[in-house]
């Protein structure tokens, strides 16, 4: 067999896992979810569950793919010894593709308005800045070239292969982004009425904790973290033996946990201060910011003008390290499973998520495409992030708690018994009890049974 890819160095995958964690989920989706779920206490949700949840999850994910360093569905398939595992990396694929169909879609929201910001198109004041988005959004042709457009660069990438793709573009963006974000955040809170947002972010308000919140803020701890869709699992089939799990998990959930609280420090006050309202959904960073970056730099057009073109370069390159790793779940599978070249492979998944993208597109614009009552992107969104990934994220629990021998988890939790032992157990409890537990709870709980 030829050899397969692997990441270069320590840094390198810790950034490209982290760049496949940090995207849209923390600077489009985080906010919006925190502003229709009332703020601070959506947030606190969300922190037990990635503490609870999602680190054991995806250490579950990085054993299954690092023992068997191959795709999901074989990844499963050799650990389960022909049980039928293997289903819950065929979930995986196809979860990451269907997400990789409406996210290009946002992803090329974000195109648009990279353009518009350097053609100087999104000035004027906010009802201007709110028309903008609305007339480019129900444009029956734009936005879908946008879309698919994001996708065709993804392919492009990915067929680069591992190191020199995906490891290489996160090297450096992850860290440029850190950077952006602090600016506009510090830009974002000088602004009047700033503390408002502010409070909305930090101050819990319980009475606004409904049945939504908790599957709400677990779908969305899933989905910022990759967790559930076979992309961790993918990802750690290109670590190398000595790579530490717990250590590498807990950095990346901690980054990317921090860049989703920065984003929202970035979009609330200016939200509250232009007089926005925080639940307008997917929308919002796209009416927020261009306000942010007019009225923050008012004195200084030209820092705004600057500010705003790096900021959505940014968002761009960060939903691309997002895209890579969807496409990159399908890629290796049909690569490895099929016996065909990447040059190939990719094709499959880029022809699958680009169908998905023009549907989803045009179902929040120009036509009236409804699921179960639902846009058809809000319900893939929902189908996804509600659902598939919890459901992914709970079986590969229960498969690494359960199923697989616990030796082969231990070797790979200590990396042959060099170091994390004191954690072992408790690791154990959390994949045995704690996420299974949880997870059911929470879907009992939004069925309404308890
Ligand atoms: N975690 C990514 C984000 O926050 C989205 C993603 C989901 C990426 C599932 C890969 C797999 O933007």
């Amino acid at each position: 067999m030829k050899e397969r890819g692997s990441f270069g160095s320590k840094l390198g995958i810790v950034l490209a896992t982290a760049g496949s964690a940090v995207g849209l989920g923390n600077v489009w989706r985080f906010p919006y979810m925190t502003g229709e779920n009332g703020g601070a206490a959506f947030i606190l949700v969300y922190i037990v569950c990635i503490l609870l949840l999602g680190i054991p999850g995806m250490i579950g994910e990085f054993v299954v793919g690092r023992y068997a360093q191959t795709n999901a569905a074989r990844a499963y398939d050799i650990l389960s010894r022909g049980k039928p595992w293997k289903l819950v990396g065929y979930l995986g694929i196809l979860t990451g593709t269907i997400i990789l169909g409406f996210y290009a879609v946002v992803a090329g929201w974000c195109l648009e308005y990279l353009l518009a910001s350097i053609a100087g198109q999104l000035q004027g004041d906010a009802e201007a800045v709110k028309n903008y988005f609305a007339t480019f959004s129900s444009n029956p042709l734009k936005p879908v070239i946008w879309g698919v457009a994001f996708i065709l660069v993804t392919h492009v990438v990915v067929i680069f292969g591992v190191r020199k793709g995906i490891e290489r573009a996160s090297k450096w963006l992850m860290p440029i982004l850190l950077i952006l974000l602090l600016v506009l955040v510090v830009a974002s809170c000088l602004l009047p009425n700033a503390m408002e947002g502010v409070r909305f972010l930090f101050e819990p308000d319980f009475s606004k904790v409904n049945r939504r919140v908790f599957l709400d803020a677990l779908g969305q701890a899933f989905f910022s973290l990759s967790l559930g869709t076979a992309c961790l699992c993918t990802y750690a089939s290109y670590f190398s033996k000595t790579t530490n799990l717990l250590r590498s998990a807990g950095q990346i959930a901690l980054l990317d946990t921090v860049i989703a609280i920065l984003s929202g420090l970035m979009i609330f006050p200016a939200a509250f201060s232009v007089g926005v309202n925080p639940d307008s959904g997917p929308s919002l960073i796209f009416i927020t910011l261009p306000n942010v970056f007019q009225q923050a730099f008012g004195g200084f057009p030209f820092a705004g003008y600057l500010i705003s073109v790096m900021f959505y370069a940014l968002l761009v390159f960060a939903a691309l390290t997002s895209t890579i790793s969807m496409h990159e779940i399908g890629t290796a599978f049909f690569t490895e499973e099929f016996h065909l070249p990447r040059m190939k492979s990719a094709w499959i998944p880029t022809f699958i998520a680009s169908v998905l993208c023009v549907f989803c597109s045009l179902s929040v614009g120009a036509y009236d495409i409804q699921v179960l009552g639902l846009p058809l992107m809000d319900f893939c969104d929902m189908l996804t992030a509600d659902y598939m990934l919890p459901l992914g994220g709970f079986f590969t629990c229960m498969f690494v708690g359960w199923y697989i021998p616990k030796k082969i988890v231990h070797t790979e939790f200590t990396n042959e018994g060099q170091f994390n032992h004191r954690f072992f157990n408790t690791y154990l409890f959390a994949v045995r009890y704690v996420c299974p537990i949880a997870i059911m709870l929470v879907f009992l709980h939004q069925l309404g049974v308890i």
